[in-house]
């Protein structure tokens, strides 16, 4: 054992150098030329090497998936059937059972589907219940298509931050609508915080009031193990989960969606086109019974779904429990870091013993807007985070106020608000596969300077019309970092 864990290991530490764009320098605003330490994976991870590889290739045999019988598309064809299968067992998904299929951009075209799909599926149950913490792509879908979609808010028991849901305020509210709620929708981690939610404790506490489970699982895919089915408690088992691959170190890949395939035979695929039909008469037209064909319109994107299918592999080759612990280290010792910089708050539960983080933290200087710090750490450090709401602009909220009336008790409503929009943002570190203790070093080794120099960094910036931070004498020069156009003339010659 000791051995596998070893050699696992090894190739982890093979692997977590061969990403691309780990060696991207840029000139600072004083000048230095450095690499940049990139803190930004739970926007979008850097492309796996081995995938880019492969990807490359394949385009040696890319084809049609549609066409039949030339030796490409055979290649083409039984390989882009093998990218299902192995998303299956990647997540631990019983391939009797459940369907994967590839499609659109994102999680967001992933949950847009599904929110269609079940409306359909069970039109009798209105109600859907979400958490607070949701992503918009995980919120706003349902919004358009239940007849009522609920917040339920976050375990703030222990009297610290909010931390994951409230199991006991899903309880009550599976209860008191009882026969109304659809599905559950939850994210596994939190693209703001990385708090993990214990979602195979919310897929039993739903199915037991007959309520369905889908998992937003853009920031769990990557980050640590699914076991999508097989539990020994069926309860436990999920009924759906969606991801993307533009977080799975697939820049390009689709979005995923693993889903039970007897709910999807039960209505007529929400999507009508090529690819996806036995027979098309002029009244008529007869849909394919077999997955993931029925679920696939039209051309599918071939390449960003074998190369997904690459990383996958590779990741499971090295194990994600073992991924999980290693990035564990990290955002634990980064945490543990920020906690004794004076004047830097971190948002959400911070105690590791009560809640669990993966991939994200997210956190304010005292005295400096997000946008300001997001800024230094870029000019100044070559360190690339990302500031704002994170697409969570209730969660967001939510944190913020926590963290103001935590400061100030006897603060009045309307203050209250007004102060909240003067913050209206965080910045944020995240972190993939790739990073190491250099880069929290460095992250940490920035904001200490930072605190201490809030002042003279101020000075150095002033907002724009849009409202950005813009340094008073420095601007990156794109052109010459890259253009298409450029690139294209020197690659011909020309
Ligand atoms: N919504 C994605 C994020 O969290 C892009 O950054």
């Amino acid at each position: 054992m000791t051995d596998i864990i070893q050699s696992e290991n090894a190739l982890l530490k093979k692997i977590k150098n061969d990403f691309i764009g780990l060696d991207t320098v840029y000139t600072l605003a004083d000048g230095r030329k450095t690499t940049r330490v990139y803190l930004d994976s739970t926007a979008s991870t850097l492309m796996m090497g081995p995938a880019y590889d492969i990807l490359e290739e394949f385009l040696d045999h890319y084809a049609n998936s549609h066409s039949v019988l030339h030796f490409s598309a055979k290649i083409t064809t039984s390989q882009y059937e093998w990218a299902h299968q192995r998303v299956l067992s990647f997540l631990g998904a019983d391939p009797e059972k459940y369907t994967c299929f590839f499609t659109g951009s994102g999680t967001t075209a992933g949950i847009n589907r599904l929110a269609r799909v079940l409306r359909d599926y069970r039109k009798e149950k209105d109600i859907v219940l979400i958490s607070i913490m949701e992503h918009h792509s995980n919120d706003l879908p349902h919004r358009k298509h239940a007849g009522k979609v609920i917040h339920i808010s976050l375990d703030n028991s222990a009297q610290g931050q909010p931390g994951c849901l409230d199991i006991r305020a899903l309880e009550k509210n599976l209860d008191k609508y009882k026969d109304r709620v659809n599905y559950v929708s939850i994210t596994g981690i939190s693209n703001v915080t990385g708090i993990i939610n214990p979602i195979y404790d919310i897929a039993e506490l739903a199915h037991s009031y007959g309520a369905l489970i889908l998992i937003d699982g853009a920031q769990t895919a990557a980050h640590m193990p699914v076991q999508m089915s097989g539990h020994s408690n069926p309860d436990r088992d999920l009924d759906a989960f969606i991801f993307s691959g533009h977080k799975t170190y697939v820049p390009g890949s689709p979005g995923v969606v693993v889903c039970r395939k007897d709910i999807l035979l039960s209505i007529e695929p929400e999507e009508l086109g090529g690819g996806m039909v036995d027979d098309v008469f002029i009244d008529k037209y007869i849909i394919k019974d077999n997955f993931p064909d029925r679920e696939e319109a039209g051309t599918p994107n071939i390449p960003g779904a074998i190369a997904l299918a690459a990383a996958i592999e590779v990741m499971d080759k090295i194990g994600m429990d073992i991924i999980y612990h290693e990035e564990d280290e990290l955002v634990k010792n980064t945490m543990e870091r920020m906690k004794t910089i004076q004047d830097i708050a971190i948002y959400g539960e911070t105690d590791i013993s009560k809640c669990s983080r993966a991939g994200s933290i997210s956190f304010n200087i005292k005295g400096m807007d997000h946008g300001l710090v997001a800024s230094v750490l870029n000019d100044y450090f070559n360190i690339a985070v990302r500031n704002e709401c994170f697409c969570a602009h209730p969660y967001v909220k939510e944190l913020i106020l926590d963290d103001l009336l935590e400061a100030v008790t006897d603060i009045p409503d309307n203050e209250l608000e007004s102060k909240y929009k003067l913050i209206a943002g965080m910045v944020r570190a995240s972190f993939g596969i790739y990073n190491k203790h250099e880069d929290v070093d460095a992250l940490i080794s920035a904001l200490k300077q930072i605190v201490t120099q809030k002042n003279e960094f101020k000075q150095l910036y002033h907002v724009d019309e849009t409202g950005n931070y813009v340094h008073n004498t420095f601007k990156i020069d794109i052109e010459n970092n890259f253009s298409v156009s450029n690139a294209i003339n020197s690659l011909l010659n020309i």
